[in-house]
């Protein structure tokens, strides 16, 4: 399996050996406090040595879940919000042929639901589901969400008129926890399959559990694949807390001492758009662990070279707050050719015969060397291709690099108390007993 590289020489001129050093010694403190599970939010701690824990019987478990429900179903409907399904999504869309939907294929459709309150999204979804064979997934760890809620209750109903309340209950997988919550006691009555998600991951670290194995597996990928690249970063992160060998250690100590130096805000960048999802988990990721306490790094996102077009101008030459961590992808699966055209009036031919990667790895050179010059600093995280073991290296080493990152800062980064405002103030509203 090729590693990930981290490479930080483009923040040479912003920040120094010594302000990463002064990291390097917190950092190697912090790493204990995780490895002994002192530090703040140490209940949470379950991501931690996960891909070296899950058993091989549960991923085959999960496997012939997904057989089965290849068979049974076009459609799988992801039913959760934030950290029950951004994780499965990120994964699924980097994986996925972006023209697979308007394509046949041997694998159920991914269909997304209970991630918003949009009534006519779901109007749409119903109606479109009403004539399709279909199964489904409701993902929430404590079973009373209200978006996944009110996306179960309504695809529940529909699921049972068109097959009986027997049949229906074949097609639903409930993943939550072991006991406690309403969707466990339903699970529970109607003999739903359940997996559990751990007592001791939060969320946003679930990736890696049932929550967003199962929906990955349904999609055709391989999930053995996905948790041997999690385990490989976890080996070779527990082997060290150096900067120089631990690269979950560097970005944490890179983007701090950034920090440090006035830019508060960091933008995940890629030129695959096929990446777009894992921005939004990494969003969520970073963003509720560190937002707390009035403290935090901003974590932003864009996709390249579309959003050139749009925020490129601001990244250029807007407030000088912002730095860049851009996940480079060596190569790409396929190969296209620019042709020659004989007119050449859209003057192309300087490029006849050349592939269009090449193209886009000279906008990736051209973009970060005028975003560096124009005073952002980046960081540059390189892997070999987009597959299942690439992403399962850098779902852990941003997991783990999160970790740190709140242990440096301070802040529990295992809880989200924030979250609660917005729910308490529309419960009021809604009248909520
Ligand atoms: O990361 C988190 O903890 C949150 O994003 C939750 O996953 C999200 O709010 C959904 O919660 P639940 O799984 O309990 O429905």
């Amino acid at each position: 399996m090729e590693k990930i590289t981290i490479d930080i020489k483009n923040t040479k001129n912003f920040i120094g050996s010594s302000d990463l050093e002064v990291f390097q010694k917190e950092i190697y403190y912090k790493n204990i406090d995780l490895e002994q599970k002192k530090g703040k939010g140490s209940d949470f701690l379950g991501w931690h040595h996960l891909p070296s824990n899950i058993s091989s019987e549960l991923l085959e478990d999960i496997q012939n879940t997904a057989n089965t429900i290849r068979e049974k179903a076009k459609y799988f409907v992801v039913i959760g919000i934030g950290g029950s399904y951004l994780g499965a999504r990120a994964v699924i869309e980097a994986l996925s042929n972006p023209f697979s939907v308007y394509q046949k294929s041997n694998f159920p459709k991914i269909i997304y639901a209970g991630q918003n309150l949009s009534e006519d999204y779901l109007y749409n979804l119903l109606e479109f589901l009403k004539n399709e064979d279909y199964a489904l997934t409701v993902i929430s760890k404590s079973g009373t969400t209200t978006e996944p809620a009110i996306a179960f209750r309504l695809l529940k109903a529909q699921l049972e008129e068109k097959y009986g309340s027997e049949e229906a209950a074949t097609r639903i997988i409930a993943i939550t926890d072991a006991k406690k919550g309403a969707l466990r006691t339903l699970a529970n009555q109607k003999s739903y399959k359940t997996y559990v998600v751990p007592n001791d991951v939060g969320g946003r670290f679930s990736v890696l559990t049932p929550v967003g194995l199962l929906p990955i597996a349904v999609a055709g990928f391989d999930i053995k694949s996905l948790v041997d690249g999690a385990h490989n970063m976890e080996k070779l992160c527990s082997s060290s807390s150096s900067l120089t060998i631990n690269p979950a250690a560097l970005y944490a100590a890179t983007r701090n001492a950034l920090l440090k130096k006035g830019f508060n805000i960091e933008i995940l960048i890629n030129f695959s758009p096929t990446l777009m999802y894992f921005t939004e988990w990494w969003k969520q990721l970073f963003g509720e662990s560190e937002g707390k306490e009035n403290k935090g790094i901003f974590p932003a996102g864009a996709n390249f070279t579309t959003d050139l077009h749009s925020m490129g101008q601001y990244i250029q030459e807007g407030r000088r707050e912002l730095f860049e961590t851009l996940i480079s992808v060596k190569t790409p699966h396929k190969q296209v050719l620019i042709p020659n055209d004989n007119t050449d009036l859209d003057g192309l031919n300087y490029l006849s015969g050349k592939n269009v990667e090449y193209v886009n790895k000279m906008a990736e050179l051209g973009t970060i060397k005028a975003h560096v010059d124009g005073g952002v600093p980046n960081i540059k995280i390189e892997i070999s291709k987009i597959n299942e073991a690439n992403l399962g290296q850098l779902i852990y080493f941003f997991e783990l690099a999160c970790a740190y990152s709140g242990y440096l800062l301070e802040v529990n980064p295992f809880d989200q108390p924030g979250v609660e405002a917005y729910k308490k103030n529309m419960f009021a509203l809604l009248g909520k007993p």
